[in-house]
């Protein structure tokens, strides 16, 4: 990792907030009106004291970097039959023109089964493509498994706390996440002893689907977001937190108070070129049929709702149709 690079709101647009004190009822109001502040600015915050052991963390980039160091046929082998990109292995070739990237991601579900058995209908299970799990490493399904647990507890808390920054009542969101449908990804970005031709980058701009993201990336940097005066700006990364950005479903939930901002990871200046980026994103994403509709906190006489609800899988499904 290099070394670490300071990162304040002013130089980034981009706050570092210490969330240790939200399990402080005293510590908590000031914390959860910087998190509020950041989610209508910029859509991105860094956050530290989230209580994620540093050594699961490594693991995590253990079992992938052991995996995509494997031969390019043994990692074909996790990929999906269908072309799907949100499951299993994606080579760089498979993600296409504008973005240099392979990855892996899975999500809750292993099989059709276990669709039905969270409670969801035929009309969520049939047709679903369950997860896709490499044979090598050994570690690498548990690994994941415990990762995404614990994914799944910092997401909610945030969750909680993005609620009161609404203004509504910590548990508003329980209800919609209660059989939550979240992707857990590894991005392997390869090292560029060249540079790719013009035009193609680490990853292109887009924004993230579900509610919130949870990124953790490596020393090498690289990701940026498009801030509201319409600059590109730097994410540094900082030692040992994760980044935090909002989704297009939470952007529809209130009704654009929040910004589900545009964000791309740019190629490595010539120093750093022979060096391979890794970030393991965690997209939480809401239950199947929880309804994205304006949050009344969100809406006035003069501030219409701006989208049709939509149910969140059916806005997952249509935005996972897209070209990636
Ligand atoms: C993504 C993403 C950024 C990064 O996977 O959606 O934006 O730093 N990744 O890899
Ligand atoms: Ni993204």
């Amino acid at each position: 990792m290099s070394g670490p690079v300071p990162a304040t709101a002013e130089e980034t647009g981009v706050p570092v907030i210490d969330i240790a004190g939200l399990a402080d009822p005293e510590l908590r109001p000031p914390i959860v009106a910087s998190i509020g502040a950041a989610c209508e600015r910029v859509g991105f915050i860094v956050i530290t004291g989230h209580g994620v052991p540093g050594e699961l963390i490594d693991r995590m980039y253990e079992v992938n970097r052991e995996f995509f160091e494997l031969p390019l046929e043994h990692k074909l082998r996790s990929a999906s039959a269908r072309g799907n990109l949100y499951r299993g292995y994606g080579s760089v070739e498979a993600f296409g023109r504008e973005s240099v990237v392979e990855g892996f991601e899975n999500g809750r579900f292993d099989d059709a089964a276990d669709v039905a058995a969270a409670g969801y209908g035929p009309e969520w299970s049939e047709d679903f493509e369950g997860n896709i799990w490499p044979a090598r490493p050994s570690a690498f399904r548990p690994v994941w498994r415990e990762y995404y647990a614990v994914m799944e507890g910092l997401s909610a808390r945030l969750m909680a706390a993005f609620a009161e920054a609404l203004d509504l009542p910590a548990d508003w969101f329980d209800d919609k996440f209660d059989r939550h449908t979240s992707y857990l990804n590894a991005n392997f970005y390869p090292a560029q002893p060249e540079p790719p031709e013009e035009g193609r980058m680490r990853r292109g701009a887009h924004t993230d689907i579900g509610s919130l993201t949870i990124l953790y990336q490596d020393g090498i940097g690289g990701l940026q977001v498009f801030d509201r005066s319409g600059r590109w700006c730097d994410v540094p990364p900082v030692p040992g937190s994760y980044v935090i950005n909002l989704g297009d479903m939470l952007a529809k939930w209130t009704n654009d108070r929040w910004v589900a901002t545009e964000h791309r990871v740019v190629n490595p200046p010539a120093e750093t070129a022979h060096q391979p980026r890794m970030s393991i994103p965690y997209f939480q994403h809401p239950n199947f049929d929880a309804l994205i509709e304006c949050i009344p906190s969100c809406t006035s006489a003069n501030n219409p709702p701006r989208y049709r609800s939509v149910l969140a899988g059916d806005w997952s499904k249509y935005r996972m149709s897209l070209a990636v």
